[in-house]
């Protein structure tokens, strides 16, 4: 029998060490800019009751209906592979009374979430998200807040061309005449809709503006935005964050197409597409959802927060070619000749490492040729060398790859040596 190689599955990507500088500088970034806005990090199971996201996302939307990776547990309840995370954070926040923490709770959390989609360039079945979410404040400059948060973190990071898509979708006051509207405005030009809008305009007509078959484009553009159907409170709303924007110059198109995948929003929803990944693909997404604390069982809290996938942030990274510092890597290498010198070897390294200083080893009985050759590989600066003639005079050889400067240092020396080195390099 041959025995294969197994692969990840489908559309979910091992991130390598090569990568790591990448994954790090970012990763950085996120915890000094939840520093600096006053956010506190909240971390998540990965599963959570199905019931959650059907009610929190909405049974309607493509996450819901199609995307979700949902199981039965051994005792028979079905849970589900967390597909975001603004629902698991809304019922973390009501399950442990953070309702009663100063107002707003300002809360970001990052982690791996899964969608069953399909995969293409930065779609992928299981992605990582940096979320944050503030709750139990109406105010419009929390919305501008939240997206200062974004606009902060892709300024940090370096990518040109940040800018916000926005639009209001109003709230259950005015929503239904907007649908009214939609509906109105479809019904006679159903037949010109692709099959998927056909459904859409029976179970969630706001869904129809997100459609990206070129059948339904002509449609969309010339139907009716929600922005002229809103009441006053969410008017003055999205008006308000508009001045805010406009005063900090952040640059935004009210898109009118914008409704977002999920149906908890309410009011403000944005999106943030930069140069290299293109509309397709968002960088970040997000708005207010000021029903979804009460669709879960709480009391009215409102809400509003956003998400951005990091494998899409490296992917601009890459694609706008930001310089990312060089990773750590180890300063030494010890390389030995013989038994005696290699028991030695390790007693180095373990102290050299508690004074801080990076250091490997070669294992095994190679030859110091070619112990040398994989310091060269590894891109080492110092290799020593702790051969027979060393370990009689109590010394070591210190070779410096760059420039080629070998010095003979007692094993006493050797401490002092890497400080005044490492330290000042
Ligand atoms: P979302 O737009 O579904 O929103 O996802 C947020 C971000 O996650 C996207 O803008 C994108 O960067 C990334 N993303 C989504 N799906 C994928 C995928 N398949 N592969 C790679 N990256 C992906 C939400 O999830 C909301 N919970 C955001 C939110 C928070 N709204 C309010 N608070």
């Amino acid at each position: 029998m041959t025995k294969r190689l197994f692969q990840s599955p489908k559309g979910i990507k091992d991130i390598l060490p090569d990568q790591q500088p990448h994954w790090q500088f970012v990763e950085k970034k996120i915890h000094r800019i939840g520093q600096l806005y006053g956010y506190e990090k909240l971390e998540l199971p990965v599963f959570e009751e199905t019931a959650l996201f059907q009610r929190g996302v909405g049974e309607g939307t493509d996450i819901v209906e199609k995307e979700m990776y949902t199981f039965k547990d051994k005792s028979g309840t079905s849970v589900t592979l967390r597909p975001e995370f603004t629902a698991g954070v809304v019922r973390a926040y009501l399950q442990h009374g953070l309702s009663n923490l100063p107002s707003p709770v300002k809360i970001w959390s990052l982690g791996p979430v899964f969608r069953y989609e399909r995969p293409q360039a930065g779609r992928f079945r299981q992605h990582s998200q940096f979320n944050v979410e503030a709750l139990g404040e109406q105010d419009p400059a929390l919305d501008f807040e939240i997206m200062s948060i974004a606009y902060h973190l892709f300024e940090d990071l370096g990518f040109r061309k940040i800018h916000f898509q926005i639009n209001s979708i109003g709230c259950p006051m005015c929503r239904p005449n907007y649908l009214r509207a939609l509906i109105d405005y479809y019904q006679p030009i159903q037949a010109k809709i692709c099959r998927e809008c056909q459904k859409r305009l029976k179970k969630n007509p706001l869904r129809l503006l997100d459609c990206k078959n070129p059948l339904c484009r002509s449609p969309i553009e010339k139907a009716p935005p929600s922005v002229h159907f809103l009441c006053k409170e969410c008017e003055i709303h999205f008006e308000t964050l508009k001045t805010y924007l406009d005063r900090l110059k952040r640059p935004y198109t009210q898109n009118h197409r914008l409704v977002r995948g999920l149906d908890y929003y309410t009011k403000t929803v944005f999106e943030v597409w930069v140069e290299g990944i293109g509309a397709q693909n968002a960088v970040c997404g997000g708005g207010r959802y000021d029903g979804l604390a009460e669709a879960l069982g709480g009391p009215p809290t409102p809400g509003v927060g956003f998400a951005s996938g990091l494998e899409r942030i490296i992917l601009t990274l890459k694609e706008q070619k930001v310089e990312i510092p060089e990773p750590v890597r180890p300063n030494v290498y010890f390389a030995f000749q013989g038994d005696d010198a290699k028991n030695k070897v390790v007693e180095f390294l373990s102290i050299l490492r508690k004074h801080n200083i990076e250091a490997i080893m070669g294992f095994g009985s190679r030859s110091l040729k070619s112990q040398l050759r994989e310091a060269n590989r590894r891109n080492i600066q110092f290799v020593i060398i702790l051969g027979e003639n060393e370990m009689a005079q109590k010394k070591v050889l210190i070779k410096t790859m760059e420039g080629g400067v070998q010095e003979s240092v007692s094993w006493d020396g050797l401490i002092p040596f890497f400080e005044k080195r490492i330290g000042s390099s």
